[in-house]
């Protein structure tokens, strides 16, 4: 219920196209949401994927962002979904689901300083970020994407864009002449503008439509994920 109170009022607050009160019906929402192009730079599902592409899920999710206090036990809470008894997060959730289908390997993207504990303060500090241009520091794993040709860039809505953590994560990789397709889940506010940001950020890359899947139906949005996987024709033989 926090997380739902907090994404309407950041629907409200950047006034984003679509308004929590018209995303109650879970089906609506994300038929939109799938319908949803990338603007100029947009392929339509399929058209540009290479067979035996080699695919990447990367994926950024509050889950895998936050700073753990001790004692404090994340796996009990209410509104996480878990991965065997693990949060996950709802974004770690479609990407999991998605590498499973598609043989891929995954990538979760890590801030060098995690967000708060604190639900509340870490959407307080992720308005700032966003509000700032705030690029946060990312953990330095390694990443070699020479290594795929199909990524799928997966990121939770925050305050009408991506979490800032996703720019410092474009600036720092080349994606020209891969195929990105973008997933994202919100509270309501869908994909907001960020497919075009995407396909700014990355000129010379093709990027897809995408999912925007509301955080309530998450759990239970296996098949409509698989569905749309298998829209896309991707070669799954890895
Ligand atoms: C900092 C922050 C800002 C958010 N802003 C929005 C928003 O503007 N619109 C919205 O629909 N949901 C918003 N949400 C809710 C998340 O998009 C939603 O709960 C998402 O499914 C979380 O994914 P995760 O569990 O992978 O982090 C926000 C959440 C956080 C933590």
């Amino acid at each position: 219920m926090k997380k739902i109170i907090a994404a309407c009022m950041a629907t409200a607050l950047l006034a984003v196209t679509v308004g929590c009160g018209s995303q109650t019906t879970a089906g609506q929402n994300n038929t939109q949401a799938v319908q949803q192009t990338a603007g100029n730079g947009a392929e339509q599902p399929g058209t540009s994927l290479k067979k035996d592409s080699k695919i990447l899920v990367v994926y950024f999710s509050y889950a895998d962002n936050e700073k753990l206090s001790d004692g404090v036990d994340a796996s009990a809470r209410a509104s996480y979904q878990l991965d065997n008894g693990k949060p996950i997060g709802n974004t770690g959730l479609v990407a999991k689901w998605i590498a499973q289908e598609t043989k891929a390997d995954t990538y979760s993207i890590k801030t060098v300083n995690p967000y708060p504990n604190d639900y509340d303060a870490a959407v307080k500090q992720g308005k700032q970020e966003v509000e700032n241009g705030t690029k946060p520091e990312l953990q330095n794993q390694p990443l070699d994407l020479k290594d795929y040709d199909v990524i799928f860039v997966g990121y939770p809505n925050w305050w009408g864009d991506m979490p800032m953590a996703m720019y410092s994560f474009f600036d720092s990789q080349d994606f020209a002449g891969k195929t990105i397709i973008p997933f994202c889940t919100s509270g309501g506010s869908g994909f907001g503008n960020t497919v075009d940001a995407i396909q700014k950020l990355e000129p010379q890359a093709t990027v897809t439509q995408g999912i925007a899947i509301h955080a309530n139906d998450v759990k239970d949005s296996k098949n409509q994920v698989t569905q749309w996987l298998s829209g896309l024709n991707l070669n799954q033989s890895k």
